[in-house]
């Protein structure tokens, strides 16, 4: 018997009204245009959205860094930004702040690099979730504790490309991570 598909947490017009808001607000504080660093690999969806919901001129770069460790942090750097940002308004992108480890250790990063403003946008906002206090000045949609996929957000690299968030059963996906492919794509 086949498994239904996931329940629509967020669906694809309420994400694009939200994605609209935030490229409002960004383009609204920052009318010189801004740097956008977004975070390899699921905010890509995101950004895409974002940066044609904007006004102003966004310079766009990615990083990417070392997969998630439990209890070891996230210290690497896999990909380091081209653009020179001393100087520079630059908006952290992330598709989904949890605990706030991710997104603190960037920032720490690109705060060396001596930017002219720094913030942090994040399309979902799981606050429960929170180890480390991060300030996020563009939030999309608060979030509970739900495992979340779609619109950028993977299971062991599936889903990423839905336009919507849908919540995941873990067990369901653990027992068979293919388990919605054939609810939501049809196959
Ligand atoms: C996700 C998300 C953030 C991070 C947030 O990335 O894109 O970067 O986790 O979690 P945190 O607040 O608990 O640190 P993930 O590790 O799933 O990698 P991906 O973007 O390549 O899927």
């Amino acid at each position: 018997m086949g498994v239904d598909a996931p329940r629509i947490l967020i669906g694809a017009e309420e994400l694009a009204t939200g994605v609209a808001r935030l490229g409002a607000e960004i383009s609204a504080a920052y009318g010189d245009g801004v740097v956008l660093v977004a975070v390899l690999k699921g905010s890509a969806v995101f950004l895409a959205d974002l940066v044609r919901a904007m006004t102003v001129v966004p310079h766009v770069d990615f990083l990417a860094i070392s997969p998630y460790a439990p209890g070891t942090g996230r210290v690497q750097l896999l990909k380091d930004l081209e653009i020179d940002i001393a100087g520079r308004d630059v908006v952290l992108v992330e598709d989904i702040v949890d605990t706030g480890l991710t997104a603190t250790y960037i920032l720490g990063e690109l705060a060396r690099r001596s930017p002219r403003s720094l913030a942090a946008c994040a399309l979902l906002d799981r606050r429960t979730t929170r180890i480390v206090p991060t300030p996020l000045a563009f939030v999309g949609f608060s979030v509970g504790t739900e495992f979340l996929v779609g619109y950028g957000l993977d299971f062991s690299e599936r889903y990423r490309n839905l336009d919507m968030v849908a919540v995941g059963d873990i067990p369901t996906l653990q027992n068979d991570r293919d388990a919605y492919v054939k609810a939501l794509y049809g196959r």
